[in-house]
């Protein structure tokens, strides 16, 4: 039986190819489950994971609790806004304490670049990344690939922009290395003080016109602007970021084809896209969501049955 190369997921920058195929191959199979009535499955019953959320999250929380539950696990949850991290606690004390309880898997989004690769080095739980500072969001990736194979039939050859405030993105690293992974072309797209310096060395094009940028791809991620990550002004106005690099209805029907619209959420509607293209047939938004169930449960499952052998 194939099995995942890693024994956590600390960022698609530790995967290979095969690791993406098997995730999408189990997450087909599960994705039928949950369509099923009865959409839970025993697999994880003598398995306890803690999801450890040091910064805030609606989606991705829901979605890892979701599917953590439908394949029969016991879940913890801890959120630092009311925990005693606020009291002086560091991550080893805070995470060994939880882990004493006998915790297998720990699901965790914190706000240091780092914080999964430096935790998994010295407690013995499987670590997920749920989304570390800047750095990678490695299931945001994994279920917006999945997304696209599932419209566009394969993510292979396939040209697909990241427009937005990239420097400050951890969907947009994780999609770099994803979609790099599986062959498709990607550029970045968003106004210069919003681009890395390094982005050259990760073999991307980069763009500065929405509409030359719109015209070259299959699929557009729209990214949100990260204001709680600036501390200073990267553009003039929200008005003008809009103008020139968000998408509205009559900029998408004006392009020579028709593209995808995908977002991590959650949406600035108005900023980075206008209500109508969020809720366009071209937007696969929500099936987005959709799909993060089914690719967290086989990123769980996968890691899960490492752990019991
Ligand atoms: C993203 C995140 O938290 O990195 N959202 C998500 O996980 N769905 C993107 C964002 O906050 O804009």
């Amino acid at each position: 039986m194939s099995e995942l190369s890693v024994n956590h997921l600390l960022g698609i920058k530790y995967l290979n190819k095969k690791d993406i195929e098997l995730i999408f191959k189990t997450a087909d199979h599960f994705k039928e489950v949950i369509n099923r009535p009865i959409k839970k499955v025993p697999s994880l019953r003598d398995i306890t994971i803690a999801n450890l959320f040091f910064e805030n999250s609606t989606r991705t929380k829901l979605s890892f609790e979701l599917a953590e539950k439908r394949l029969s696990a016991d879940v913890i949850n801890f959120s630092a806004a009311q925990s005693s991290v606020k009291k002086g606690e560091t991550l080893i004390d805070t995470v060994n304490n939880i882990l004493s309880m006998k915790v297998d898997m720990v699901v965790m989004r914190h706000p240091n670049p780092g914080a999964g690769v430096f935790l998994s080095k010295h407690v013995s739980a499987s670590i997920i990344n749920a989304g570390d500072g800047a750095h990678e969001h490695p299931t945001q990736a994994l279920l917006d690939s999945y997304s696209i194979r599932e419209k566009l039939g394969e993510v292979k050859g396939k040209n697909v922009v990241i427009v937005g405030d990239i420097l400050h993105s951890r969907v947009a690293l994780s999609n770099i290395f994803a979609l790099q992974l599986q062959g498709a072309n990607v550029m970045v797209c968003g106004p210069k003080t919003l681009i890395p310096k390094y982005i050259d060395k990760l073999g991307v094009k980069v763009e500065t016109n929405l509409r030359k940028a719109l015209n070259w791809c299959d699929v557009a991620n729209m990214l949100r602007v990260q204001n709680e990550r600036m501390d200073v002004s990267y553009f003039p106005t929200t008005r003008e970021y809009a103008q020139q690099f968000g998408v509205d209805k009559t900029l998408l029907d004006s392009l020579d084809k028709e593209i995808t619209i995908m977002h991590p959420g959650p949406i600035n509607r108005g900023v980075e896209i206008t209500s109508d293209v969020a809720d366009s047939k071209q937007a696969i938004i929500l099936d987005q969501v959709q799909n993060g169930v089914a690719i967290r449960m086989a990123v769980i499952y996968l890691l899960a049955s490492k752990i019991k052998q």
